[in-house]
Order: C-alpha cells, then structure tokens, then sequence
C-alpha cells in the first residue's frame, strides 16, 4: 500500500478519488489551502490534511514529504472564471503551482505523478490560457523524470458536483433547461466515479505513461447533456430548452470581469460555449486501464433520478 498525496483533494474529482484510495487500504494525504476542511464525503475516513498553496513552493516541501505517489487535481478558485488580482489564474495555479509540486515531489523522491488535466487539450484550435496553462503542467510532469500519466478527463458529473446536481435540483420544478448559447459544443460526460477509478488504476499501473483520456462512452452535444440531465431528475418529463444568446452571455461577461469577484468573464463564456471536448484521438480507460466508464442514460440516472 502506498502513501498517497492528493493536491486538489477537497474538490470534486480529488475527494472521490480520496475515498476510494482510502477504501482500498492505502495512506491518503490532502494538500488544502485551509488548516482545517470540512469535507464531508470524507468525515470519518482516515485522512490526513496538510495546510500548503500550490503558489508557494515553501508550503509544498512537508505536503510532499515521505509520499510514494501524488495526484494533481488543483484548479484555481471560480474556475474557470479568473480573478488576477487575487492570483487566480490558469497561469498561477495551473502552470506554476503544478510546476512546484513537480519540484516538491522530485525532492521529495515521489516514484508516481497522475496529473489530472482536461480533454480540451485535445482541441487544436483555442489560444486559450487554460489550455496553454494546462499544456504546460502536463509538458512539466513528462519532463520530471518520474514516470507520470495525465488524465485528460472530460465533462465530470456527480450528485455533489457545482453545476450539473443544481440544475438537476431546479429541473424538478422549472419547465425549461437553460443552455448557454447554441449548445451545439460536443462532449462525452463521465460519471465522478469512473475519474476516481482511472486515478487508482494509473497508481497500480506505473507502465502506464502519457496521455490517457478519461471519457464517458456517449457523446453528446452540451444542448444534449443539459436536458438529460433536467430530464433525468424529473422522471424524464421533457424539458424546453431556454437557449440564452452567446452576445448576451459575452456582454455579462465583460461586466463580470469588472467587479471584485467576478462570477462570468468573456473567457467563461467561450469555455463554456465553444469547446469541443470530444473525444475521438488517444487510449482512453479501455487500453490504458481495462474498464469501461458508465454509459450516459445509465449514469444520469444512478446520480439525479432519486431526486424526482
Ligand atoms: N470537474 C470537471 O468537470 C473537470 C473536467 C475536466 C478536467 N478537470 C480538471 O480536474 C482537476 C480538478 O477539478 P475539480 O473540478 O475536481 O476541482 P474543484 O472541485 O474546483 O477543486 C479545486 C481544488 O483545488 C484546490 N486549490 C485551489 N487553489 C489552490 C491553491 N492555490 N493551492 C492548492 N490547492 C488549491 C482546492 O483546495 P482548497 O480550497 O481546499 O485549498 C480544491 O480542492 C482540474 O485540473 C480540472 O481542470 C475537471
């Protein structure tokens, strides 16, 4: 069993990797901003948390200290919506910190990196900064020397997820899904659940190398995925999709970036509205880790339909 440290472990793919690492015997570590967090699909598991920021590489060397392994699930606060004058940036937190931890861990000795990253990097096209950002965090973990694997995931849902499980919550009473722009974008959701299974799988297979993409085996348009998901937590009554134009979601854009703590800015917006996140090039879970994840229907279900 190995002593495992998870950065990133109180968000959403880290805490469910976390408990499931746990689950399987070995010694989990979480790296958080806070001295003391409340997690609470980890209250009662044995896991240890030490108080470090990704941004100051001095925090990192006792996160690292005596750790076989390390999964790097940062992402800076209000993803995706970037706040400079706190530092909270795709380049602060994404490039730089996973570049300290690269540091931390090669001082540290650490035999392991899974770097959690995301299919858009599959894209060809956005001169976007989270994925110059996440370009290089990747470029850092290939060029530490120590054997790494990065996970390209796509869409995450799950029931304690910020996005989808609110709409899901609304759907039960609003008639309508609302989709931002066109909602054409494509995408192949994957359940939480699976994303935590390719993270353990990558720390039992250190042969394992590169890229691997962590897809849910349905692609879908986001028009798509926003009314399944409104439908499935409404025993399936059919939704109206209320489209809000993309001129207007880029005019509250702007204004977002201008006040003190932005909840929308431009960036967001084409995130949200233009990314392909399909999923056609590369191994994925099948020949990288031998199982395929939940089919969409199936895991929509099994994670929104109690609440109809
Ligand atoms: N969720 C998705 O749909 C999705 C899809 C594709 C790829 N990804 C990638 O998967 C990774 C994890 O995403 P997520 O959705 O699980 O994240 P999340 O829920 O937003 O959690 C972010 C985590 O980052 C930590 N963090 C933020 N700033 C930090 C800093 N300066 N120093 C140390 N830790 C910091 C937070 O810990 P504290 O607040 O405790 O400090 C928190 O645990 C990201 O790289 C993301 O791009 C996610």
């Amino acid at each position: 069993m190995a002593t495992i440290l998870i950065t990133g472990g109180t968000g959403l793919i880290g805490r469910h990797a976390a408990k499931l690492l746990c689950a399987q015997g070995h010694t989990v570590r979480i790296l958080s901003r806070r001295a003391r967090p409340d997690v609470p699909l980890l209250r009662g598991l044995p896991v240890d948390y030490v108080q470090g920021d990704v941004r100051v590489p001095a925090s990192l060397v006792p996160a690292f200290a005596g750790c076989d392994a390390a999964v790097l699930s940062h992402q800076f606060q209000n993803f995706p919506v970037e706040n400079p004058r706190r530092n909270e940036t795709f380049d602060a937190v994404d490039r730089a910190g996973t570049e300290h931890c690269v540091a931390a861990a090669r001082q540290a000795g650490v035999r392991r990196l899974v770097y959690i990253s995301g299919v858009a990097l599959g894209n060809p096209n956005p001169p976007h900064p989270g994925i110059r950002a996440k370009r290089a965090a990747e470029r850092a973990i290939f060029e530490s020397g120590i054997p790494s694997v990065a996970l390209r995931a796509n869409v995450v849902y799950a029931e304690d997820d910020k996005y989808f499980s609110r709409l899901a919550r609304a759907a039960q009473w609003a008639p309508f899904a609302p989709i931002p722009g066109a909602g054409a974008a494509r995408c192949a959701p994957v359940h939480v659940d699976d994303v935590a299974r390719a993270i353990a799988r990558a720390i039992e297979c250190p042969t394992v190398g590169g890229v691997v993409n962590v897809c849910g085996p349905d692609e879908v348009t986001w028009k798509e995925l926003l009314l399944a998901v409104a439908q499935s937590s409404s025993a399936g009554r059919r939704k109206i999709p209320l489209h809000i134009p993309q001129p207007l979601l880029l005019l509250a854009g702007w204004i977002g970036e201008r006040l003190p703590t932005p909840l929308l800015s431009r960036d967001a917006v084409i995130f949200a509205t233009q990314f392909d996140q399909s999923c056609r090039d590369g191994a994925g879970c099948a020949e990288a880790f031998g199982f395929q994840p939940i089919g969409l229907r199936e895991g929509l279900r099994m994670t929104f339909a109690r609440r109809g």
